[in-house]
């Protein structure tokens, strides 16, 4: 299986680890989080991003959370204050609700160890599932590069990498395989304004020795419509019940310029990013973080700092819708654990899911 490079995030004591993302890929730095409001800011602050990573700290914050004080009004507390860090990724609440189920029955003194045995069981399932997308994956790489006589050409949008979960990632698991068994393939990656998630696609790719090649955002609709894209691969942060799709903003342009070119479309997501409770893609609520991201970059600085600079003059007026929402219509498959299906035939895959 798929090892990372630096853990995303691990256990350390009552302490977790994790590698701050809004350093990268200037600076490679870890982090010790040891209070559950330093786990809510790593959240908010983006320190950890990706859904299923999101979920997978919250999991580890409640745990810490409940080391000085294991009581009802804590743990509440802990999953309250977690469940507010960031609204669009559904993995945040799965992690919650499956701390939750866990220790709610249990009386105080039982739950620091049986919390710390949760969220390390969340953290390996993840890996598992993003192990498993990458077979799923592979399948289509496979079957798409059937007689070329060149590298298979994927795009992708935002990290949906290992950096975004705690194994080989969901968009570039597939990728990962098809690289470990020997299937030439060549990456797209887009910049992903404004925070650049891009780039950490580009970084670990680059790391990972996986051919890329970094590009505007606004570049993708052309090499779309002149053939330079086999097939389109991005994560999700929430899959509705109908297969309608939420991931970074930015995607439902490739998913629409890639069906106008009968390019196919994939969203690869575990089962922790799927919403039965969600209807449709309008019930997604679509996270705004505000004008400052808008107006500003992050940047290596001469003198090796990782500095914010200014683009827009402090006073301009700017939105930043986090998110997008791609119908199912525009989406080929989703790739998941338990195999690929249709959008609107998700539930086919998790008959024991409620909605
Ligand atoms: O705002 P971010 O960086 O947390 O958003 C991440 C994404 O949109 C990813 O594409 C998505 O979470 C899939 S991660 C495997």
């Amino acid at each position: 299986m798929f090892t990372q490079p630096i853990p995303t995030i691990k256990r350390d004591g009552n302490t977790a680890v994790i590698l701050d993302q809004t350093l990268l890929p200037h600076r490679c730095e870890v982090r010790r989080l040891t209070t559950l409001d330093e786990v809510a800011t790593a959240i908010h602050a983006m320190q950890v991003r990706g859904a299923p990573l999101i979920g997978a700290t919250a999991a580890f914050g409640v745990a810490i959370a409940l080391v000085a004080d294991a009581s009802d009004a804590q743990l509440e507390h802990a999953l309250t204050a977690l469940a507010a860090t960031r609204p669009t990724a559904v993995n945040l609440h799965w992690a919650l609700g499956r701390m939750a189920g866990r220790l709610r029955p249990l009386a105080p003194a039982d739950r620091l160890d049986a919390a710390w045995r949760e969220a390390e069981a969340i953290r390996r399932n993840d890996a598992e599932m993003c192990a498993a997308i990458g077979r799923h994956g592979y399948a289509i790489l496979e079957r798409l590069a059937t007689g070329l006589d060149r590298p298979l050409r994927v795009m992708t949008h935002c990290n949906a990498g290992w950096l975004a979960t705690c194994g080989a990632g969901t968009a570039l698991a597939p990728v990962y395989e098809a690289q470990a068994r020997g299937l030439p393939v060549e990456v797209w990656v887009s910049e992903t304004r404004p925070r650049n998630q891009g780039l950490l696609t580009a970084w670990e790719l680059r790391e990972a020795r996986v051919p890329l090649r970094l590009i505007a955002d606004n570049a993708a609709g052309i090499l779309i419509a002149r053939g330079d894209v086999d097939v389109v691969i991005t994560g999700a942060d929430r899959v509705a019940a109908n297969g309608d799709a939420a991931n970074k903003v930015g995607t439902y342009l490739k998913a629409l310029a890639a069906r106008e070119h009968g390019v196919p479309f994939y969203i690869a997501a575990p089962f922790s990013t799927v919403d039965f409770a969600c209807a449709d893609g309008a019930a997604i609520p679509i996270e705004d973080r505000g004008a400052g991201e808008v107006c500003t970059v992050l940047g290596l600085a001469d003198d090796g700092a990782v500095r914010s600079l200014r683009l827009a003059p402090e006073s301009t007026a700017a939105a930043n819708p986090a998110f997008d929402v791609t119908p199912a219509r525009c989406i080929s498959g989703i790739i998941t654990e338990r195999g690929i299906c249709e959008p609107a035939r998700l539930r086919d895959l998790y008959p024991e899911a409620q909605a």
